[in-house]
């Protein structure tokens, strides 16, 4: 199987190399080696190689910054994936691409299924929107994944914001009022490949299981670090940012369940692991 991996140094990018399945022939260009808003350069690259799968892990994810380039994510984050797909379309290759649960807006009292109404509040959830509806209308074999509160091994994330501060013993201020569940993207990432492996088609959702805020999740990487009470549970109200959060962004994953062999770990377990290795590495 030869796979064509976008974005291959991202937080998921680095977990799906992490994971590479045995049968997989990765080609990863680099952003320096394949701009992957260059449609020509794209589709040129995709004929010459001529993959079964195109993986795309790339995308504009600082969603503060997008408010105030809108323009710019809406390139990587919505002309990118119909490339994609018309390239892939072109020589029969299936893609895999990444969305978010910010497509959805945050009013809801139960987990989000695949077929829920999306209503998304912020220029990133919007141009992500656009990306998933872009690569459906391509006409290429397509499974596009949501996923939600994603942290690994490189990159910036929340849990490790989180942990360099308490490392530093500082206090966080982290809101308390926003409902969703974290994913270690090295269990993502073995999910993406069974679902290459299952050839799967259309939405489905992942995440760890259960559910949380992210005064949750600090208090959980605080209390590891050694420094619990350093963090302050406020309202979205009182820590205003520029890109409006869902309330609620839990995503029900009973299809990825019926699609993977092993039960997903909770949201606990997963970060308790991402945790250990911190610290390990932080001892060495
Ligand atoms: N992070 C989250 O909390 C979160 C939550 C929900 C969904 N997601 C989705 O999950 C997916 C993976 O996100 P992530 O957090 O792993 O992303 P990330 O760490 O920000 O990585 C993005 C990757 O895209 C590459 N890239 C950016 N612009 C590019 C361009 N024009 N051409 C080629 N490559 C380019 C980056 O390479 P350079 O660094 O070299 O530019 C990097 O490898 C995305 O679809 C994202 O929307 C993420």
């Amino acid at each position: 199987m030869r796979v064509f991996l976008l974005g291959g140094s991202g937080i998921l990018g680095t977990a799906m190399r992490a994971t590479l399945p045995a049968d997989a022939t990765l080609l990863a260009p680099g952003h320096a080696a394949l701009d992957v808003t260059d449609a020509a350069a794209v589709d040129l690259l995709v004929s010459e190689r001529r993959p079964d799968w195109i993986i795309n892990c790339t995308a504009y994810t600082a969603v503060d910054a997008a408010e105030s380039h809108e323009a710019d994510a809406m390139r990587l984050n919505a002309d990118a994936p119909a490339s994609l797909g018309a390239a892939a379309r072109r020589v029969g290759a299936r893609v895999l691409h990444v969305s978010t649960d910010y497509v959805f807006g945050g009013e809801g009292t139960r987990p989000w299924r695949e077929d829920d109404p999306v209503a998304p509040l912020s220029v990133y959830g919007r141009t992500k929107l656009a990306g998933e509806r872009n690569l459906q209308a391509s006409g290429a074999e397509a499974v596009i994944v949501r996923t939600a509160w994603l942290y690994g091994a490189v990159g910036k994330s929340f849990p490790r914001t989180m942990w360099e501060r308490a490392q530093q013993g500082l206090a966080s201020r982290v809101v308390a009022d926003q409902h969703g569940a974290p994913t270690n993207a090295r269990d993502l990432a073995t999910w993406c490949w069974a679902l290459v492996a299952r050839e799967a088609r259309g939405v489905v959702h992942a995440s760890n299981a259960g559910q949380c805020t992210w005064a949750d999740v600090a208090e959980r990487v605080y209390a590891a670090a050694g420094k619990p009470g350093l963090v302050t549970r406020v309202s979205s109200d009182e820590y205003p940012v520029p890109a409006p959060r869902p309330r609620y962004s839990v995503l029900d994953c009973a299809r990825l369940e019926s699609l993977i062999e092993t039960p997903r770990r909770s949201w606990e377990a997963a970060l308790d692991e991402f945790l250990s290795d911190l610290k390990q590495r932080s001892a060495a």
